[in-house]
């Protein structure tokens, strides 16, 4: 175990990627550390050796990785919480070994973030020079033949945005200060994120748009599968945040899990009961962290057991957002909908006593 608290996909992960890079016999795209068949066996998992990532449908991983063996660069898109950062680091530490070249879009961010900057201290003393111009993630994954990810692309300025259309048409980055111009190895490609919700921030041009395939990650299909990703990753994250261990509390995970799906989609599991939606995403990366600090509350306060009075805070504090309107849908359903519900009385109790 290292001091680090969170370490990148390709440290974390590291064994299994030279497992398969051992045993990987199909064909490598150029640059490409591992076969896009092994790639996509890293992310799913192989139900041995090699633990799933990502879990969801095989054919959107595919397309994602078929993707970035093509001179397309990869937009995962899709709702919050719905793993696209995750997706993408783990895409990078397969394909290229390193998932650590980053651009994150926000409203501030630079050009000088997708293209270079300059040290001014040399750049005064000995004029403009190679040695004077610091690169930005997306010149170093070009000189390196490597993946560079770009964050919430949607966030930055549209300026900055068209910066990477000549990178992701021509493969090049001029440097006019020099005369000279940057062309990218084999093996470099883009993978950006954006977010459903903020569309509209910052509209992604439709020439940009034109030189990315979308690959929309879709939320769980099925409370089952929500479960499965939910306790798989408050698991490693217990572990990883050296949490005393647990039983894993599925009964509670469960619960949690139903009360997000119940409140996204507007109606109870069985069917027969409409129920209003609070204004938050409710997204599984949240039912994770509600778990991660219950898991937290019961082994230090608690009987080391996790219990309904552990999460019942962290729910609320998902569910209501707005103080106002998100209090009485809460209200509203734990009073029509967790009251009546078989096994749940404790539930219900803790999610009353928590406000
Ligand atoms: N299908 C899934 N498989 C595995 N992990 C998942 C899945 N969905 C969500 N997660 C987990 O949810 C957490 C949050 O995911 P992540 O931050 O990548 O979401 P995001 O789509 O980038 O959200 P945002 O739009 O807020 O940036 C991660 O810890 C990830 O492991
Ligand atoms: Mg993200």
């Amino acid at each position: 175990m290292t001091d680090v608290l969170r370490p990148h996909a390709e440290d974390l992960y590291a064994e299994e990627l030279a497992v398969l890079a051992k045993s990987d016999d199909r064909p490598r795209p150029p640059g490409w550390r591992l076969s896009p068949w092994a790639v996509t066996t890293y992310i799913l998992g192989d139900g041995d050796q090699i633990t799933p990532k990502y879990i969801g449908p095989r054919r959107v991983v595919e397309v994602a990785v078929a993707t970035l063996a093509t001179d397309r660069a990869l937009l995962l898109l899709g709702v919050p919480g719905t793993a696209k950062t995750w997706l993408s680091e783990h895409l990078a530490a397969a394909v290229s070994g390193d998932s650590t070249l980053l651009v994150q879009g926000t409203a501030g961010t630079a050009e000088e973030a997708v293209r270079y900057g300059w040290n001014y201290a040399r750049l005064l003393a000995e004029g403009p020079s190679r040695e004077a111009l610091t690169p930005s993630p997306v010149m170093r994954a070009m000189t390196d033949g490597g993946i560079v990810r770009v964050e919430e692309l949607t966030r930055m300025p549209s300026d900055v945005q068209d910066a990477l259309i000549t990178v992701l048409s021509e493969k090049t980055l001029p440097i006019p200060e020099l005369n000279e111009e940057v062309q990218a190895r084999r093996g470099f490609n883009v993978i950006a994120t954006a977010n459903d919700r903020d569309r509209g921030v910052n509209e992604l041009s439709s020439a940009l748009r034109r030189r990315f395939n979308t690959v929309v990650l879709p939320v769980p299909a099925t409370a089952e599968e929500e479960i499965d990703i939910v306790s798989r990753r408050v698991e490693q994250l217990g572990r990883s945040l050296a949490l005393p261990e647990i039983p894993a509390g599925l009964e509670e995970i469960r619960r949690v899990v139903t009360v997000f799906r119940e409140l996204r989609s507007g109606v109870t599991e069985d069917g027969r009961t409409k129920v209003k939606s609070p204004s938050g995403t409710l997204s599984t990366a949240e039912a994770i962290s509600v778990l991660t600090s219950g898991v937290a509350l019961a082994a230090h306060f608690g009987d080391g057991v996790l219990r309904a009075a552990d999460v019942a805070g962290g729910i609320r504090g998902a569910v209501v957002q707005d103080p106002v309107s998100d209090q009485v849908v809460w209200r509203e359903y734990l009073e029509t909908v967790v009251r009546e519900r078989d096994g749940w009385s404790d539930f219900y109790r803790a999610c009353r006593d928590a406000g």
